[in-house]
């Protein structure tokens, strides 16, 4: 008997990849996610991966998940993952995700991917999982054996959430590389196994250009384990002015854009230059003989130009909960049709009973 003579719908030449539809285009469909995790988004996550989620809905199948069931892995708080989750699909709302032309949801929402998440599992090698860089990290900031399995299979969890909507490509910061070849390698592994499944997604790695540092650190990455020198988009706006007027700069007092002998001044440009949408070398000009002061003060003002209203647009969608939970379900519900096919699919080839 042919191997795949089963699926409904299916070929056995190779092409039987089942992508089910949201949308009527046939645009690349691209599937990111960001964990719940913070109170609040900062400047970094947005103009590192957050804005290029809202541009790639011009150009792409945009599917968009809180992963919720990746904020478990580590020591988490019932009530305060609600909230964070509300208050990141808020901000993603707030920023420009729309849910007319985006699937936006919370991954718990969606029982796709824990079942995917098993099969995958079964194919992955206990020493493949266990090089996973991040992992390692993560295990050994929380003491000898106390890590989770959950936070083990992290990495499997991610790749069951892309490979779950067929995903093209991915949008990723340069940390989530290795768990994308994971994903790749586990797609191709499973293809090859059972017959042609799942789409091998393309890595879609955000570029360095956008990287923001630690306003207090500029050679370290701006990050939600230092909240001292991060600009989160929710805090009170007047604290983040404050942290602009201190931020680390340098001994002398030229206004250029060098990284490597002026990372401080060297971000501010940065900032600025992305959020008033001026080149970097305009800035240069502009700024040539001022002060990091002048620069400080016109980066505040930006800053505080750009988080105002979305702060209102958040606070808007956090006063109606039930509003904003309805446009989740709603987004579960889309996001379902298309993994379920999947799965569905997944099952079948691997051997499991079809239930009526
Ligand atoms: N691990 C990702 C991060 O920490 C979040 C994530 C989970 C994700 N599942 C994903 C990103 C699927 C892209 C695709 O940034």
């Amino acid at each position: 008997m042919p191997k795949h003579s089963v699926i409904p719908g299916g070929d056995d030449e190779g092409s039987t990849v089942h992508r089910g539809a949201n949308f009527p285009t046939h645009r690349p469909r691209v599937f990111s996610g960001i964990q719940p995790t913070a109170d609040s988004f900062h400047i970094g996550n947005y103009l590192g991966a957050l804005r290029q989620w809202v541009s790639m809905q011009e150009t792409h199948e945009t599917y968009y998940c809180v992963v919720d069931l990746h904020a478990i892995t580590v020591d988490q708080d019932p009530a305060l993952l609600r909230q964070r989750t509300r208050v990141a699909a808020a901000q993603l709302l707030a920023l420009g995700v729309d849910p007319a032309r985006s699937v936006l949801f919370v991954q718990s929402q969606v029982p796709a991917h824990t079942r995917l998440t098993w099969v995958l599992e079964c194919l992955t090698g206990f020493g493949e999982a266990s090089r996973m860089t991040q992992f390692k990290d993560k295990a050994a900031r929380s003491g000898d054996g106390h890590a989770s399995v959950g936070l083990f299979t992290y990495p499997v969890l991610m790749a069951a959430d892309i490979l779950a909507y067929q995903a093209d490509a991915v949008p990723v910061g340069e940390d989530q590389r290795q768990h994308l070849e994971l994903t790749r390698n586990l797609a191709q592994r499973f293809n090859s196994r059972y017959g042609h499944t799942l789409t091998v997604p393309e890595p879609f790695i955000l570029k360095e250009v956008a990287k923001i540092y630690d306003l207090s650190e500029p050679t370290v990455k701006m990050s939600k384990s230092s909240p001292g020198g991060s600009l989160d988009l929710l805090a009170p706006v007047k604290q983040s002015v404050k942290k602009i007027k201190s931020a680390v700069t340098d001994n002398d007092r030229e206004i250029r854009y060098d990284p490597a002998a002026k990372p401080g001044v060297s971000n501010l440009l940065t900032l600025l230059a992305i959020l008033s949408d001026a080149s970097i070398a305009e800035l240069e000009n502009s700024y040539s003989g001022k002060g990091y002061g002048d620069l400080k003060a016109a980066l505040a003002d930006v800053f505080e130009a750009f988080v105002t209203p979305l702060q209102e647009r958040v606070a808007a969608y956090l006063t109606d909960p039930a509003q904003l939970d309805a446009i989740l379900a709603d987004g579960a519900r889309r996001a379902a049709e298309v993994a379920d096919v999947t799965v569905r699919t997944v099952f079948d080839r691997v051997g499991f009973l079809t239930a009526t």
